[in-house]
């Protein structure tokens, strides 16, 4: 049988990663990163996506000025060539569209954007599903922003509407593991958002509250390597039982700024 080619991320190096202004709860001007150790919990995660799991990670350069940059899972939706670049809701991200573009470009991508008022996060708020997408709206992207990646990717869009602003992107309350399984956070979503989930995913497994503070659902898994932030332990027993290697590395620098694994990776293929 043919090998697949190892999964590619894309990262940033914390650099420049900080809270120096609030656009979700977690971050508060009160509660600065201690560099230090952003930078060696970073490090680690990169060597355990690299040296223990294998995956093909590219860097892209910190830029001053753009302390979230570190989240490239902001950066767009990556499909197949193509890059559907990010709208930030906020402006205090915006300077970071224009860096993410020029490095896909550069790359060879062919770089779409989408009308200037319509938000879109990127792999923050549109996950793959098997065949469909998973699309979570309200806080930063906007519904509208579903109908266009539909239409740009030909994909099947399901749209859940988030209710809780400390789970204000998809991918801090749902984390598809394989095409028929997921974990979410039933408390982030509109009851009409899980019903969507229980008819489309056919193992649909809650998180506990304990664990989804902890970003449980930020994780990142390679066929059956997982990464998840420190502390998860409903969900570190549950994937163990089921024969995933879990790794377990403490982002809780990050998650002042409201990220973990997840956020810190974009998916440029998956294996
Ligand atoms: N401080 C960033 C923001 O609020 C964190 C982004 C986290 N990224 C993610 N994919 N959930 O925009």
């Amino acid at each position: 049988m043919k090998e697949s080619a190892p999964a590619r991320l894309l990262m940033c190096p914390p650099d420049h990663y900080n809270v120096s202004y609030e656009i979700n709860p977690w971050m508060s001007l009160t509660r600065p990163v201690v560099a230090a150790n952003a930078v060696r919990q970073w490090q680690e995660l990169y060597r355990v996506l690299t040296t223990t799991i294998g995956v093909e990670v590219e860097l892209i350069s910190p830029v001053e000025g753009l302390p979230d940059l570190v989240f490239t899972a902001n950066a767009g939706l990556v499909w197949g060539r193509t890059l559907i670049l990010s709208n930030f809701r906020f402006k205090e991200r915006a300077g970071e569209a224009p860096v993410f573009s020029a490095w896909f470009a550069e790359k060879g991508y062919e770089v779409v954007r989408l009308p200037a008022d319509c938000s879109f996060e990127g792999e923050g708020d549109i996950l793959p599903l098997g065949e469909v997408l998973v699309g979570g709206y309200r806080f930063r992207s906007d519904l509208r922003s579903h109908r266009l990646v539909a239409e740009i990717t030909g994909a099947k869009v399901i749209s859940l509407e988030l209710s809780d602003p400390y789970f204000y992107h998809l991918d801090t309350c749902f984390w598809p593991i394989t095409d028929e399984l997921a974990f979410y956070y039933p408390g982030a979503f509109e009851a009409c958002g899980r019903r969507l989930l229980q008819e489309h995913v056919p193992e649909l497994v809650p998180v506990s509250r304990h664990d989804a503070l902890l970003f449980g659902c930020n994780s990142v898994n390679v066929g059956n390597q997982v990464v998840l932030n420190a502390g998860c332990r409903g969900l570190l027993g549950k994937l163990r039982n089921w024969g995933y290697e879990v790794h377990e590395v403490d982002l809780s620098e990050f998650i002042k700024a409201g990220g973990s694994a997840k956020c810190l990776t974009l998916f440029l293929s998956r294996r």
